[in-house]
């Protein structure tokens, strides 16, 4: 599906999706709050890209991609499913920590489109850099930022979906939505379902 990247400033196009680069981009407003911007974080040749949706609090803070609770268990099924979190590279559709500040707290807002519009080239450049054999998705933003179109994850799952540049998408759901699940019985069957498809995933990128 055809996706339309939105105009760059000029000399933006190109720009190398760096730490400094994303941490200086202005493209939105969601820098005004957050902390920093949080780049992608991996190897430059991993067979796997995985996509979430956006740093959360701990990730604002230490400007590193999954390192809060959300990406903690994001590792551990990593290594269950048998790919070394050092071996996959890790990204987030948006670079800014977008939030509600509630006292001393700091609440997780969804991105709006615009959201992700804005930070599709930076995404679009890791994917070009790193060049993956697979790109996964986590949660709803990602899919759509990688594939472009509306689909509900459970429909993405049992179908075989590649981003418009041709590289095989695997959709799951979001690692956070195993741990806010509302009972013991659904974050079971959620971990599970997140496990079997970084598996797939793992099975994916050997064969490619
Ligand atoms: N959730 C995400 O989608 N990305 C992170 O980096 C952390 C939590």
């Amino acid at each position: 599906m055809p996706r339309k990247t939105p105009p760059q400033p000029p000399g933006e196009q190109d720009a190398e999706p760096s730490k400094a680069n994303v941490d200086q981009c202005r493209r939105c407003e969601l820098w005004e709050h957050a902390t920093q911007g949080v780049a992608g974080e991996g190897p430059r040749d991993a067979r796997i890209l995985l996509v979430g949706e956006q740093p959360g609090d701990e990730e604002d803070i230490q400007g590193r991609p999954f390192v809060g609770p959300a990406g903690r268990l994001l590792r551990a099924l990593l290594d269950e499913a048998g790919l070394p979190p050092a071996q996959v590279f890790m990204t987030n559709a948006v670079k800014h920590f977008f939030f509600e500040p509630r006292g001393k707290r700091r609440i997780h807002k969804t991105p709006l489109q615009r959201h992700i519009a804005a930070c599709q080239a930076w995404l679009e450049a890791e994917v070009s850099r790193v060049h993956p054999a697979v790109i996964v998705t986590l949660g709803a933003t990602a899919l759509a930022a990688v594939y472009g179109g509306k689909i509900a994850i459970a429909a993405a799952r049992t179908q075989k979906l590649a981003s418009p540049e041709g590289t095989p998408i695997i959709a799951t759901y979001h690692p956070s939505a195993a741990l806010r699940a509302p009972d013991h019985d659904a974050r079971a069957k959620l971990r599970a379902t997140l496990l079997s498809d970084l598996k797939r995933a793992a099975r994916m990128a050997a064969k490619g």
